[in-house]
């Protein structure tokens, strides 16, 4: 799994799965445009791997604004030369009762968990049909990535996610004679601050570890070796693929 000479873009990655991809990908030898809403936020993530012998730039980007994600695909094509790696990591999530939910929180998830993705991933495709390759990871969830992952309190949630998965088989089918390979993972319960509201309250908790025959959450970095594995050219023949994991989670 070597990403010397690779360049790859991460969104999301101040802090927790984007921020242990953002080094993964670093220490795989990849050159890596940390991006997320914060620049200062970015430059500690830099600062890591730049400290570890890495090579890494701060880009502040709202995924939302194609504006700012024409700006990010370019601070790497400026800076580098090229692309050859997009990681949508960048996402939110918001519990709400069905029927309270109104327009505006749906609009929201779609807006950055959907919407965001296609951002990104046409401005990196154009850069990639370019050079003639690349590769795109999208970060779906158990939560509706895949049939078996529906989740009271999270419609819009799981609707953008299902969405992520659609539009990755989509773009893997009509990509693939470009030579650009497009994958989603679907992590389960993971110890980031999304989840912080899982890991603090006893009770949520024990009802998250009862879906898990591993019995606990994962780490950040377990989902960072999966999102390498599908970037680099060691996946070369996956395509269209949505991989779990989960601790076994989907499995039950
Ligand atoms: N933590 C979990 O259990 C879990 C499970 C399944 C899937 N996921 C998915 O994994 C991805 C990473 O989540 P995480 O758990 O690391 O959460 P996190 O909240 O720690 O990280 C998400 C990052 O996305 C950034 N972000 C939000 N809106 C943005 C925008 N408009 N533009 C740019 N960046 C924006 C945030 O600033 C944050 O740094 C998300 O897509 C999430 O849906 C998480």
């Amino acid at each position: 799994m070597d990403l010397k000479n690779k360049v790859a873009i991460i969104t999301g990655a101040r802090r927790g799965m984007g921020r242990t991809h953002a080094l993964a990908f670093a220490g795989a030898g990849a050159k890596v445009v940390v991006s997320d809403i914060s620049q200062e936020e970015c430059e500690g993530v830099v600062k890591e791997i730049e400290k570890s012998g890495g090579e890494a730039i701060a880009v502040k980007c709202d995924v939302t604004s194609k504006e700012e994600v024409d700006k990010m695909v370019q601070a790497a094509v400026d800076k580098w030369g090229k692309l050859d790696i997009l990681v949508n990591n960048a996402g939110i999530v918001d519990f709400k009762p069905f029927v309270e939910m109104t327009e505006k929180d749906w609009d929201k998830m779609m807006e950055v968990n959907l919407k965001g993705y296609f951002l990104c991933a046409q401005a990196a495709v154009k850069e990639m049909i370019k050079q003639k390759g690349g590769s795109i990871v999208n970060i779906a969830s158990v939560e509706m990535g895949q049939v078996g992952g529906g989740m009271p309190g999270l419609a819009h949630y799981c609707a953008s996610k299902g969405g992520v998965v659609a539009f990755t088989e989509t773009l893997a089918v009509e990509l693939a004679g470009q030579n650009i390979r497009v994958n989603a993972v679907s992590p389960g319960a993971i110890e980031t601050p999304m989840s912080e509201a899982a890991q603090d309250n006893p009770d949520l908790l024990k009802q998250t570890l009862a879906k898990i025959p591993m019995n606990r959450m994962g780490k950040p970095e377990e989902v960072s070796n999966l999102v390498l594995f599908l970037a680099s050219d060691a996946a070369s023949y996956m395509t269209g693929s949505t991989v779990v994991v989960d601790g076994g989670w989907l499995a039950t």
